[in-house]
């Protein structure tokens, strides 16, 4: 849980949706989730928990030697992933002190664009990895632990004062209409982008699609029902995305801002705007974020366990002297985003992000349901009948499931990604680069 709740939910949620067309985005989304993501999550349960190993071990034990490069491929994905999700955290860690000083009051959207790339920026990215580091470098679960279990509750408390607190607003209706009821007419014409938009979020919500969720598994019993906590945790994760957008559309349609307008900036943009209108907003500021903060804390570490957990466990390395050089190569590869805008914009936000998600992490997930639907079969049905009581022909319809409508579903979205990613590069991109 302390994975998969993290900036997907809270940041990149909102603005996907908003730039999507919104309420047929957020139906597409829920449904990528229960069809695909479920399954996904399973697929990662059983390899993780049967083999007891971090990714590259697994599943070059599950499925046989060359298996192991799909984990480097998680690896790869896991460096570009955490080295602008830290940026983006970094914006968070910024806006910690904006409540503190009172940076943002009545200039909410102006405010994102000054902090969002330059110095600043690549401060805050440099303070969030290194938090990132220290923790993954002293291995300290139980705390981590301690402070997600505490965090989820709390964000869940305050998401939904938002919630209530946004429904009181003049302009309510109208982002209600836009962020629920849906325009299928937008589907016929955008489907080309709305679908793998909606593919991606489901997978980097869930932290499916790199491995993440094998090495925690890796690491439950027996008698853990997987199916059980893949409820659990899909629930909490798809709720707590669902309600950020109940408020956050809401206070942009009342500022007047276009839903699609603040683009990775949205939920910024919207809370600042809040918190300068709420009383005490200062304080809800700082507890908002902070918590946020953690939140993405807690998936960071998860991506930097991958790549730290491989290297200990391939070539017995030092757990702190990697993590530290772990973090300073993702740190580089993320100056870029942190540095580079376009019209202000942090444009390469998009370069990594899109790529990371809807192509990578997709890819990544359909060559690991190939392996387990296709190779693996038996082996994971019955790892996942272990600890469910009566699993019926549930493993058979899970297995079905993946070996040909999700994978077939899955190898469709990747088209369309790759096609979506080829107008962003010879499109915004290339104008960027003034080709
Ligand atoms: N699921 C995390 C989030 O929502 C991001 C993440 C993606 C974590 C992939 C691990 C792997 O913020």
């Amino acid at each position: 849980m302390g994975s998969a709740v993290g900036l997907g939910n809270v940041w990149r949620f909102p603005f996907q949706a908003g730039q999507e067309g919104g309420a047929v985005f957020v139906l597409l989304y829920l449904w990528f989730v229960l069809l695909i993501g479920v399954p996904a999550m399973l697929v990662e349960f059983t390899v993780g928990r049967l083999t007891g190993r971090s990714p590259v071990g697994a599943l070059a034990e599950f499925g046989g030697g060359a298996w192991r490069y799909l984990g480097g491929l998680f690896i790869l994905i896991g460096f570009l992933i955490l080295s602008y999700y830290s940026v983006v955290a970094g914006w968070v860690l910024r806006y910690v002190v904006g409540s503190v000083t009172g940076g943002y009051a009545g200039r909410s959207e102006s405010y994102f664009l000054d902090i969002a790339t330059g110095f600043d920026a690549l401060v805050f990215h440099a303070i969030f990895m290194a938090l990132t580091v220290a923790i993954v470098a002293l291995g300290v679960r139980r705390g981590i632990e301690l402070a997600v279990t505490v965090m989820v509750p709390a964000v869940a408390f305050v998401v939904l004062a938002l919630v209530v607190y946004a429904w009181t607003l003049p302009d309510a209706g109208a982002a209600y209409e836009y962020y629920l009821s849906p325009d299928f007419s937008l589907l016929a014409s955008d489907w080309r982008s709305i679908v793998p938009a909606a593919a991606g979020q489901a997978f980097f919500s869930l932290s499916v699609g790199m491995g993440v969720m094998i090495t925690f598994a890796s690491y439950l019993d027996e008698e853990r029902n997987l199916l059980v906590d893949t409820g659990i945790i899909v629930a909490i994760d798809t709720a707590v995305a669902f309600l950020t957008g109940l408020f956050v559309f809401p206070i942009l349609f009342t500022a007047g801002v276009g839903p699609a307008d603040p683009g990775p900036g949205a939920i910024f943009v919207a809370l600042a705007g809040a918190f300068a209108d709420i009383p005490a907003g200062s304080v809800v500021g700082v507890v908002f974020f902070g918590m946020f903060a953690i939140a993405a804390l807690s998936s960071a570490i998860s991506i930097m366990e991958v790549v730290v957990s491989f290297a200990i466990d391939e070539f017995g390395a030092v757990r702190r002297r990697t993590a530290a050089v772990t973090g300073v190569a993702m740190f580089l590869l993320g100056t870029p985003v942190a540095l580079l805008s376009s019209q202000r914009q942090p444009i390469l936000v998009t370069l990594y992000d899109a790529l990371a998600a809807q192509i990578l992490l997709v890819s990544g997930g359909i060559v690991l349901m190939i392996l387990v639907a296709w190779i693996g079969a038996d082996r994971a049905m019955a790892e996942l009948r272990r600890g469910m009581h009566s699993p019926g022909v549930l493993p058979q319809v899970w297995i079905w499931l993946v070996r040909i409508p999700v994978i077939v579903v899955l190898l469709v979205t990747l088209a369309l990604a790759v096609g979506d990613y080829w107008s962003f590069l010879s499109g915004d991109f290339a104008d960027f680069l003034g080709l």
